[in-house]
């Protein structure tokens, strides 16, 4: 018997709860056929947790976060959140994810762009523009504006100021810059590390302490430097020239967006969120999700594609425990339930098949099957 694996299952909103059953399903088979040891608990998150705590994540669940080998959430938030006028601030779904964000000190987000041959006509990009594309985006996710002091409304000399800072020590820079240094030795070893040093002191900081990282530790790795307006541009005019991209928070939000959508789906992109690896018990804290928000729009009506959490799945048994054939198994199973032509609503094209959330989780476990 395999050592057991505890998961925290937070679902969260909108479609949260409807692609986390898929993975459910997934872990159930792996522990029926194939040993893996996986404990899943599941709690709330996100507006899910405020209508039932009045909080955004309750203290208890944050101490299971903390004990648990890896944390897989699907989604947050909501319209009726968003317009409920009761509703706190810092309570609001999006809170919930902050803070576990920020208390499980998951500084390193990794945001795989990955194009499938298969929905390759899916991008609103010319198919020769990003056939095998395969970026990785690594976003610095425990600091800058996101969580910069001092911030809020404030009032100067009768005039009010809504403020946020951006703010960065050497440290958390040269942390993220390693992640992104070690992921690129076993890619193509090539990082673009991303800012605006032309016009923001923190943005110069970042260059600075990005190129002692290098020049002392990653010689071997070739890096490059480029503004955050820049490398908007360049990915949807050449998405080929990146290998890894490093950036900070908020230019990591919304460079990673721009990345998904030249996939063609947001539906298929995972994300991994990591800590430091403990050097006794070897664990780094962890937490996986979806790229994909809470679509509240088709939430309830089985039409989410459950692939993007699935495969946040898979980059989980990669990062936390170390599984790779368990995790090259789940990534070919998906692609071969592109290949057998099914698709969700967000990836339909002409000539496929559509399936229902759950009837792409049932192909997918048939895939499995057959893999294994
Ligand atoms: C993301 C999301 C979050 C962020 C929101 C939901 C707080 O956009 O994970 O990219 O801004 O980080
Ligand atoms: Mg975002």
């Amino acid at each position: 018997m395999s050592n057991t694996k505890n998961i925290l299952m937070l679902p969260g909103d909108g479609i949260g709860p409807e692609v986390m059953n898929e993975v459910k399903k997934v872990i159930d088979w792996s522990n029926d056929k194939r040993d893996t040891g996986f404990k899943v608990e599941e709690d709330l998150v996100g507006g899910a947790c405020y209508d039932a705590h009045k909080v955004a994540v309750t203290d208890e669940t944050m101490e299971k976060a903390h004990a648990a080998d890896a944390v897989l959430l699907g989604a947050v938030g909501g319209p009726q959140y968003d317009n409920d006028p009761d509703m706190p601030r810092n309570q609001r779904p999006e809170a919930g994810l902050l803070r576990l964000r920020k208390e499980l000190d998951l500084f390193a987000n990794l945001r795989p762009a990955l194009v499938f041959d298969a929905l390759i006509d899916s991008s609103s990009l010319k198919p020769e523009l990003i056939r095998g594309l395969d970026i990785m985006i690594v976003r610095e996710l425990t600091a800058g504006v996101y969580f910069g002091e001092p911030r809020g409304e404030e009032l100067r000399d009768g005039v009010r100021y809504g403020l946020d800072t951006q703010v960065y020590n050497e440290h958390e820079i040269d942390r993220v810059a390693r992640v992104a240094f070690e992921l690129a030795k076993k890619r193509d070893n090539k990082v673009t590390s991303v800012e605006k040093a032309n016009v923001m002191e923190s943005g110069i900081f970042w260059r600075k302490i990005v190129k002692e990282v290098h020049d002392a530790d990653y010689s071997d790795v070739e890096l490059s430097n480029m503004y955050a307006d820049n490398c908007a541009m360049q990915l949807v005019r050449w998405p080929g020239q990146f290998d890894v991209i490093v950036t900070d928070n908020l230019f990591g939000d919304l460079l990673s967006d721009c990345a998904a959508m030249l996939t063609g789906s947001l539906g298929m992109l995972p994300s991994a969120s990591l800590g430091t690896k403990d050097p006794e018990t070897g664990k780094i804290p962890s937490m996986y999700e979806p790229v994909h928000g809470s679509a509240p729009d088709i939430a309830g009506q089985g039409k989410a594609n459950p692939l993007a959490t699935l495969l946040s799945h898979s980059m989980m048994l990669r990062y936390s425990f170390d599984m790779i054939e368990d995790a090259d198994m789940l990534d070919q199973a998906v692609q071969n339930v592109l290949a057998r032509g099914l698709r969700t609503g967000d990836i339909m094209s002409d000539g496929m098949t559509e399936v229902s959330t759950s009837g792409m989780g049932d192909a997918l476990i048939e895939e499995l099957e057959k893999l294994n």
